[in-house]
C-alpha cells in the first residue's frame, strides 16, 4: 500500500494549505483549484513577495467560496531568515490552534530560473548563486522545517513543485537544474525518515507563464529555445488539475517524482 490516506477522504477535511509563490503562474491556478477543492472551514496560506497580486488572489478567492479563510503572507524568499517565516505562520496560527485542521499540506512552489544567459563557466558571482540557493533551495529546507513543527500532530502532505529539470541536465539552466534536484532529493529523504507523511515531487511539464517566457527570451542556447517553442505546452490551469488529481487519488509512493506526462496510475475519466 503505498498511500497515506483514504483518497476520497482528501477534500473532506479541514486543511491548512500553505502555497509559496501563489501571486502567479502555477502557484496562481495551484490555490484557485485548492479554493474550489478544500473542505468549510480549511485555510489557505498564499505567500509571495507581491503583496498587491495576493491580495486580489485573496479577493477573488474568499469571494468565490466563503466557507473557507485566505491568508496573505508576504516574503522575498531569498533574502528571508527563520525569524520572518516563523513570523508568517504565528500570524495566522495566533487566531486558531494547528491542532484545529485535520490535515496540513504544504506546496512549495516559488522558484526562479537562473539566469539563463549564462554558461556554468559564468556563474562567478558568489552573491547571485548564494541568493540562487536560498531561495530555491535553504529557504524551501528551512521553511518546511517549520510546516512539520508546527502541524507535528496533524496529518500531513508535502508537495514539492519540481521539474523534468531535476533529473535531466539542460544547458543555459544549471544554477535551475541543480537547484531542483537538490529539492527532490531532500523531500525523498523526508519520505523515507517520516513514513507517516505524503511527500510528493511534482513536475508539471511546460507551462507558458512568465517563467518559460524568460528561457525563451532570455536563454544562450539557441537550439533549447527552438526546442521549447516547438514542443508542447500547458496552462497553469492543466497541469494545476493533475496536480490535484494525483491528491485525489494518492496512489503515488511518497517521495516519489511524478511528471506531467507520466502514465497516470489512475486515468482521469475513471
Ligand atoms: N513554467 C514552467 O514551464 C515550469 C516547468 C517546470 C517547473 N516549474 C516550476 O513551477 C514553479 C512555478 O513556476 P511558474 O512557471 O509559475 O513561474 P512564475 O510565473 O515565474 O512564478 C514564480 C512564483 O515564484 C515566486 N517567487 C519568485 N521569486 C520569489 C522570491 N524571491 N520570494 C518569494 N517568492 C518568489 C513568484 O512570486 P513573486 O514574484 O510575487 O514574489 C511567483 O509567484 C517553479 O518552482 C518552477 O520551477 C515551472
Amino acid at each position: 500500500m503505498t498511500s497515506g490516506t483514504l483518497s476520497s477522504d482528501l477534500w473532506n477535511r479541514k486543511t491548512f494549505a500553505v502555497v509559496t509563490g501563489a501571486s502567479r503562474g502555477i502557484g496562481q491556478a495551484i490555490v484557485e483549484n485548492l479554493g474550489e477543492k478544500l473542505a468549510p472551514g480549511s485555510l489557505i496560506l498564499l505567500i509571495s513577495r507581491d503583496g498587491t497580486s495576493l491580495t486580489s488572489i485573496q479577493q477573488d478567492l474568499q469571494k468565490r467560496n466563503s466557507s473557507i479563510e485566505i491568508e496573505i503572507g508576504i516574503s522575498d524568499l531569498s533574502t528571508c531568515n527563520e525569524a520572518n517565516l516563523n513570523e508568517i505562520f504565528d500570524n495566522v496560527l495566533s487566531k486558531r490552534k494547528a491542532e484545529s485542521f485535520a490535515h496540513a499540506l504544504c506546496i512549495h512552489n516559488a522558484g526562479s530560473l537562473g539566469d539563463p544567459s549564462k554558461r556554468c563557466s559564468e556563474h562567478g558571482a558568489m552573491d547571485v548563486c548564494t541568493d540562487y540557493f536560498q531561495l530555491n533551495v535553504a529557504s524551501v529546507i528551512v521553511l518546511n522545517s517549520l510546516f512539520l513543527q508546527l502541524f507535528a500532530n496533524v496529518s500531513k502532505t508535502v508537495v514539492n513543485i519540481s521539474s523534468l529539470c531535476g533529473v535531466v541536465p539542460v544547458s543555459s539552466l544549471s544554477l535551475y537544474c541543480s537547484g531542483k534536484a537538490a529539492r527532490d532529493m531532500f523531500f525523498k529523504v523526508l519520505a523515507i525518515e517520516e513514513p507517516n507523511i505524503r511527500v510528493l515531487n511534482y513536475a508539471p511539464g511546460p507551462v507558458e507563464t512568465a517563467m518559460r517566457n524568460q528561457i525563451l527570451d532570455d536563454t544562450w542556447d539557441s537550439s533549447l529555445c527552438d526546442m521549447f517553442k516547438k514542443g508542447p505546452v500547458l496552462t497553469a490551469e492543466t497541469t494545476a488539475k493533475r496536480l490535484m488529481h494525483l491528491l485525489t487519488h494518492d496512489a503515488f509512493k511518497s517521495g516519489d517524482h511524478i511528471d506531467y506526462f507520466d502514465e497516470d496510475p489512475v486515468p482521469e475519466q475513471t
